[in-house]
């Protein structure tokens, strides 16, 4: 089928490249030239397992191209998705002019019947500002659907969550529309649900809203673990087999980030606060928790070291989590500049996070190492910030070489306690004795 896909971030290229390599033919639009100019060289602007092959792969086959232009995407395309950027305001409210615009643009441009498809994570309701915004500007009166059809990829593994998705959602109320996601979707292996708009809008802000739930609960569990001697693996191994709870999303640690839980709790609030007329307290508490557990991991840190002024400490991790480089709403960073505020000489050591980092100087006083043990070279203590594999492959032995004193604060779980320990070091983790 031919597909155009809107704003070639994360979303897009993935939901692009993974159309393509099952044989859709795709169009990827966006307004950024310098982007479209970099992918049509075979250069992917975002770092994602798999993802750079896959563009070549269907760029060389024929079945992905790159395009500014919107009016070109729609002459060309029975279905258009949009994955724009829906960032938050201050104020809590989704800014929906990324939206709103491309919604114009496909409106001047409709000549013909089209499925317009949101799969940006929006408030419930934005289909059908959608809808009117297309009415409005379209001079010809086209025909057209909307669909909402939200997507749950991780990023780290954006290709594997997209070519082999735990479910589809399809809300649309088109008979006609539903039959064509229907055909897009065929060559996936999944449950497919098919909604009204509304709700398949509303699914995906309380799923992410729920899986935020679960990573606050454990790391709360896992003070209450560390107050009683008690390990919040094997809590979370015992609550997680529970099939009604599930064991993914409670690895305690310093907290989620990341470009969507933040954004999607906080939205998710505000709907209900405009909507029902309070706000969603057990999410509020999601957040306040959240916001607390890094204070409550760096009190660790204050506590073995007693004074940080002067300290020299490195920090392996820069990214909000492993296998991607991102660093937007990263704990990681936040932690490397409290560290800093109070004084501390932070080394920092990250796989794929310290290019974007440097230029967009989010740790500035931060000294970057070109590995591991580099970043570890005569430091006091080690900071563990996101859990990179790699950084369990690094013996201990020549870690402690490196290091003048001997303390590691692994503010993910990633190291096994009595190993460290055995190696001689004063180790710390969330909620682990
Ligand atoms: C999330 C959703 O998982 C995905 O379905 C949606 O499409 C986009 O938002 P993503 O932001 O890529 O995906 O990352 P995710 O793997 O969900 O992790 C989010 C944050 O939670 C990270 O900071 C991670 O370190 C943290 N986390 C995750 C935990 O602290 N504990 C866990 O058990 C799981």
């Amino acid at each position: 089928m031919k597909l155009c896909i809107i704003g070639s971030g994360y979303v897009g290229l993935v939901t692009g490249a993974c159309f393509a390599e099952v044989g859709h033919h795709i169009i990827c639009v966006d307004n950024d030239q310098h982007k479209v100019d970099m992918l049509l060289a075979g250069r992917v602007p975002i770092y994602e397992p798999q993802l750079e092959e896959l563009v070549r792969r269907n760029v060389a086959a024929g079945r992905l191209f790159f395009s500014s232009s919107v009016k070109l995407g729609v002459d060309a395309s029975e279905v258009i998705f949009l994955t724009v950027p829906t960032p938050i305001q201050t104020d809590g409210n989704v800014d929906l002019s990324y939206i709103e615009r491309v919604a114009c643009e496909i409106a001047v441009a409709l000549k013909a019947y089209r499925v317009i498809v949101d799969k940006s994570t929006v408030p419930v309701k934005t289909g059908e500002k959608v809808t009117e915004i297309i009415h409005r500007y379209s001079a010809i009166g086209s025909p057209f659907d909307i669909v909402s059809n939200p997507e749950f990829l991780r990023e780290g593994r954006a290709i594997k969550d997209l070519l082999h998705p735990d479910r589809i959602v399809i809300g649309s109320s088109s008979h006609r529309a539903i039959a064509l996601m229907k055909k897009i979707y065929k060559p996936f292996p999944a449950p497919l649900l098919v909604t009204d708009v509304n709700s398949a809008e509303i699914i995906k802000h309380a799923a992410n809203s729920f899986l935020a739930l679960k990573i606050s609960y454990i790391n709360m569990v896992a003070r209450i673990c560390e107050a009683n001697k008690a390990d919040v693996e094997k809590v979370a191994d015992g609550i997680g087999l529970d099939k009604r709870i599930g064991r993914g999303f409670l690895d305690a640690g310093i907290g989620y980030g990341g470009s969507c839980f933040p954004k999607d709790v906080a939205a998710f609030i505000t709907i209900c606060q405009q909507q029902l007329g309070k706000p969603f307290e057990l999410l509020k508490e999601v957040q306040r928790i959240n916001d607390t557990q890094l204070e409550y991991f760096v009190s660790k840190i204050r506590g073995a070291l007693q004074i940080l002024e002067g300290k020299k400490i490195a920090v392996w991790g820069l990214t909000f989590k492993p296998d991607t480089d991102d660093i937007r709403n990263s704990v990681a960073v936040d932690l490397i500049n409290l560290l800093i505020s109070e004084g501390a000489i932070v080394q920092v050591y990250d796989p794929k996070g310290m290019e974007k980092s440097k230029r967009l100087g989010v740790v500035p006083a931060a000294r970057f190492a070109p590995s591991p043990l580099d970043a570890a070279q005569g430091v006091e203590a080690l900071v563990i910030a996101t859990e990179w594999k790699e950084f369990a492959s690094v013996k201990l032995g020549e870690l402690k070489a490196r290091m003048q004193a001997w303390f590691i604060f692994d503010g993910r779980n990633l190291l096994n306690p009595s190993e460290v320990r055995q190696s001689g070091f004063s180790y710390y983790s969330v909620g682990r004795f």
